[in-house]
């Protein structure tokens, strides 16, 4: 495996395998790498000739007063996971390499953007999806593998590829959690001991309105209620920062689930911002 900082440099080896006939997938990841980002590798391996797996804490965004700063960086670490799994390249530029000073265009997706982490985190897509155009031209990749754990981002993702005819298949790939089923996330390592331990609050709220949804429950209320009742006496620590259950399709709120919905919450611990997400699906009417 070769590291590459320089995105000229990337570019070019991308180019050339492309000349080449390879099969080009791309990792797009923010470091501190766990078991999620590792089965996206896996994925990308099983897809392609070449994987590149790109590690860059995108200033573009982190909102002021966001976690920039401290984000987890373990880059000798990251290194060694890369080449365990495979890939063929390490793409870690530096923020000023991607960003000139006078840097004045952006990628900005304006509907699915808009409710959830996107009215809570203003500006955070549109560094998302100008950071992730970028990488694709740096590294021409026919496939880029994006996790479930980011449920909006990869409707967001999937959605500018879309509508900028960009040649690049998205494929998802599924959330990997913790044995207590706190999904991964580099961020978990801000927790404190117990706050960690009331982190599986999440996941036992989603479970909640799984089993509700299975036993009928189709009322949105009903189904939020419920959810933040868990939360409440699961992490008394934390506080909800939303708890919605939108159209799996166009983030647009429901009063009944009658279809498929994204149930996707977030909460807040003094140390960490949370997020996770399940999607319910209503048996069809034949
Ligand atoms: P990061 O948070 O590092 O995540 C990189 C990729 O790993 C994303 O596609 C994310 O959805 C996926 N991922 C994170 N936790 C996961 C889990 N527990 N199971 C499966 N996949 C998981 O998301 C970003 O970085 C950035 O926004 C990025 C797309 C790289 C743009 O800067």
């Amino acid at each position: 495996m070769i590291v590459i900082a320089e995105p000229v440099e990337m570019q070019r080896l991308a180019l050339a395998w492309r000349t080449e006939g390879a099969r080009i997938a791309v990792v797009p990841t923010m470091g501190a790498l766990h078991e999620g980002h590792r089965s996206l590798i896996r994925i990308a391996r099983a897809r392609a000739d070449r994987v590149v797996v790109t590690l860059f804490v995108n200033p573009a965004q982190f909102g002021p007063g966001e976690d920039f700063e401290r984000y987890p960086r373990s880059f000798e670490r990251d290194r060694a996971v890369c080449e365990t799994d495979g890939a063929d390249v390490l793409f870690a530029p530096s923020a000023a390499a991607m960003y000139t000073p006078d840097h004045s265009t952006w990628v900005e997706e304006t509907v699915l953007s808009r409710g959830l982490c996107g009215a809570r985190r203003p500006g955070h897509f549109r560094g998302v999806a100008t950071v992730v155009v970028k990488l694709f031209m740096l590294t021409q990749p026919h496939v880029a593998v994006f996790g479930e754990k980011d449920a909006q981002q990869l409707r967001v993702i999937r959605r500018v590829v879309r509508d900028l005819n960009l040649p690049v298949e998205i494929i998802p790939g599924p959330t990997v959690r913790e044995p207590d089923g706190l999904a991964m996330s580099s961020r978990n390592a801000y927790l404190s001991g117990e706050e960690r331990r009331q982190a599986v609050a999440l996941r036992r709220a989603l479970d909640e309105a799984e089993r509700r949804f299975a036993a009928g429950q189709r009322d949105v209320t009903a189904l939020r209620t419920a959810i933040a009742e868990t939360i409440r006496k699961l992490a008394p620590a934390a506080t909800v920062d939303y708890i919605e259950i939108v159209d799996n399709d166009t983030l647009e709120p429901l009063t009944q689930v009658d279809r498929a919905a994204l149930v996707a919450i977030a909460v807040r611990f003094p140390s960490a911002r949370l997020i996770d997400n399940t999607v319910l699906r209503p048996e069809p009417v034949c």
